[in-house]
């Protein structure tokens, strides 16, 4: 298959990828956090097609990105009151929740689960195309099975070229790590995976204690020892090892967040600072183009303990294990 390349600055390819999505053809979209891997949700052979794309295993189930709040009864039931206050403070975000599924809602995108993960992404392109076209679409990340999630179309292609009838290039994605998420199902708040809308963040909108499982049983793929994870091992180093390393004649990537750590400068370093933002919305980028170099090995400088590192801090544990 011949993959075509779009771009969100050109009307007529917004108009093409729409048109591939409603024939159920599957496009890789950009949204704030990472690109996803997307099919028109009520197209059940169309959603088949993303597991086949991505050999993702039939039981992960897929998040459904609707156009706004509203589309919420249409996909789920028995929603919490207070999901509203949520939606009114963090869509279009980052954020998906996790409810009951309505009872039309095909097993091939919930993973055989009766619940449903909803989000609305906050990019603009995107959420054109679902406005306009009344579109929900199902859309895991739009990496092969266990790869490092693309925030780029250039990454999308080096994992999917001849899979995907499009990608639509909308340029590097504004977060870059993956969205938390947040079961509310039976009115009860738990955790299932954290990212840049932290638990302080939520919790003044939510009336029951939020709940932040360890280890949890839910068929949640990123909740897998391996996950995200780029062809070269990658290491967590502190800044003392960093420090006592002889650098030279190495071939180790290194991408080091604290001042320190720039001293220890080779042509593998690269440098994404200690603002949590920045880091994040560099990180994958930075990890595909290490591991893009053929090096012995990944090193990163363990980054700081504050709940704003929380969802950084638990992607480099699984790039590493
Ligand atoms: O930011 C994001 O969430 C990105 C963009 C594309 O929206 N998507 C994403 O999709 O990260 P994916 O498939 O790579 O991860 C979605 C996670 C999976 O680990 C899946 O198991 C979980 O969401 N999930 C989806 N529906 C669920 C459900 N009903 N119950 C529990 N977990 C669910
Ligand atoms: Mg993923």
């Amino acid at each position: 298959m011949h993959t075509e390349r779009l771009s969100v600055n050109k009307a007529a390819d917004l108009t093409r990828a729409s048109e591939l999505l409603s024939s159920g053809e599957l496009v890789a979209v950009p949204t704030e956090t990472v690109y996803g891997l997307a099919a028109d949700a009520t197209n059940v052979d169309a959603v088949k097609k993303i597991f086949k794309a991505k050999n993702r295993p039939a039981d992960h189930p897929l998040i459904t990105h609707i156009s706004g709040p509203e589309m919420i009864e249409q996909w789920a039931t028995n929603v919490p009151d207070w999901v509203s206050s949520l939606c009114d403070e963090f869509w279009p975000g980052p954020l998906t929740l996790i409810m009951e599924k309505q009872a039309w809602v095909s097993d091939v995108i919930t993973g055989g689960n009766s619940t449903i993960g909803l989000r609305m992404p906050n990019q603009p392109a995107l959420l054109n195309i679902l406005d306009q076209r009344k579109l929900a679409i199902a859309a895991p990340s739009a990496n092969p099975y266990q790869r490092l999630s693309p925030t780029t179309a250039e990454q999308v292609i080096a994992g999917l070229d001849g899979k995907i009838a499009a990608v639509l290039d909308g340029g590097p994605c504004a977060v870059g790590t993956e969205s938390t998420i947040l079961s509310v199902v039976g009115g009860q708040a738990k955790l299932l995976r954290a990212g840049s809308i932290t638990v302080s963040q939520l919790q003044p909108y939510v009336p029951v204690s939020i709940d932040v499982p360890i280890q949890h049983q839910e068929a949640v793929s990123g909740n897998k020892d391996i996950h995200y994870r780029p062809g070269t091992p990658v290491y967590l180093k502190s800044i003392a090892e960093l420090l006592r390393t002889d650098w030279n004649d190495t071939r180790i990537g290194l991408i080091s967040c604290s001042a320190e750590a720039a001293s220890t400068q080779t042509e593998f370093t690269r440098h994404i600072g200690d603002d949590s933002h920045n880091y994040r919305h560099r990180l994958y980028a930075t990890l595909f183009e290490l591991d893009q170099l053929g090096l012995d090995a990944i090193w990163v400088e363990r980054v700081p303990d504050a709940e704003e590192w929380t969802d950084v801090r638990d992607r480099l544990q699984k790039a590493a294990n």
